[in-house]
């Protein structure tokens, strides 16, 4: 069974409550949902391995540490998970991104792909699939099984809020996958929105209901 981590701060928790405000601006949404996502980059990227490096400061020679090993791909599921793209570059500049395109039928609430470009050397990183939204897990579930499919084998789901549902869902479809979330709500509704939820995090990032 793969790890759950509900990764918590004050800040995160003040964040998120700001954010799932109906109150709250599409601009404030955007920033928040940035500031949320460098902050639980931090967690998501605590098992980095390390290696011993000597340099020189300039008063004499040291071993420090660097991290070694695989580098960081950062995939976003089109669209929302765009907006949590920044935060993780803040933390991880060098980190390459690619994209799957996938959105919700609204009939049957399956995930639909249009559009996967993953970085050529994908399969040699640590991949960090973002959505801010798990509901009913599905595109989450799809998204990693492309990835896989393309050959990726190290990979990490961070999301910012996650129904039971959806928990359940990607664990069992994905044991290996670790999964990160800011917020653990408490169930869908009928139309498989997350209760209480934040609303359509795409609508609410690009301003577009
Ligand atoms: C939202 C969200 C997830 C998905 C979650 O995207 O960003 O990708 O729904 O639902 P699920 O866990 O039940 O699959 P949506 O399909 O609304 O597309 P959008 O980001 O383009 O608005
Ligand atoms: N997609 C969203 O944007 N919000 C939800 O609550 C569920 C799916």
């Amino acid at each position: 069974m793969s790890k759950f981590t509900i990764v918590n701060h004050p800040l995160i928790a003040h964040k998120i409550t700001m954010m799932r405000s109906v109150d709250t601006s599409t601009k404030d949404f955007r920033q928040l949902l940035e500031e949320i996502s460098l902050l639980m980059a931090y967690e998501v990227t605590r098992d980095l391995p390390l290696t011993d490096v000597e340099i020189e400061t300039p008063i004499c020679k040291m071993v420090g540490k660097e991290i070694s090993g695989r580098a960081i791909g950062v995939v976003p599921i089109l669209r929302a998970g765009l907006g949590m793209v920044n935060g993780i570059l803040t933390l991880v500049p060098n980190a390459k991104v690619g994209h799957i395109g996938l959105y919700r039928d609204p009939r049957t609430h399956k995930p639909v792909e249009y559009y996967c470009k993953l970085p050529l050397d994908a399969t040699e990183r640590r991949i960090i699939v973002v959505d801010p939204m798990l509901a009913t897990g599905g595109s989450a579930a799809a998204a990693v099984q492309f990835i896989k499919d393309r050959g990726c084998k190290d990979i990490k789901l961070m999301c910012l809020i996650a129904a039971p549902e959806g928990v359940k869902a990607m664990q069992e479809a994905h044991p290996d996958v670790d999964i990160y979330v800011a917020a653990l709500d408490e169930k869908l509704n009928e139309h498989a929105y997350i209760v209480p939820g934040l609303g359509d995090a795409g609508d609410r990032i690009f301003g577009t209901k």
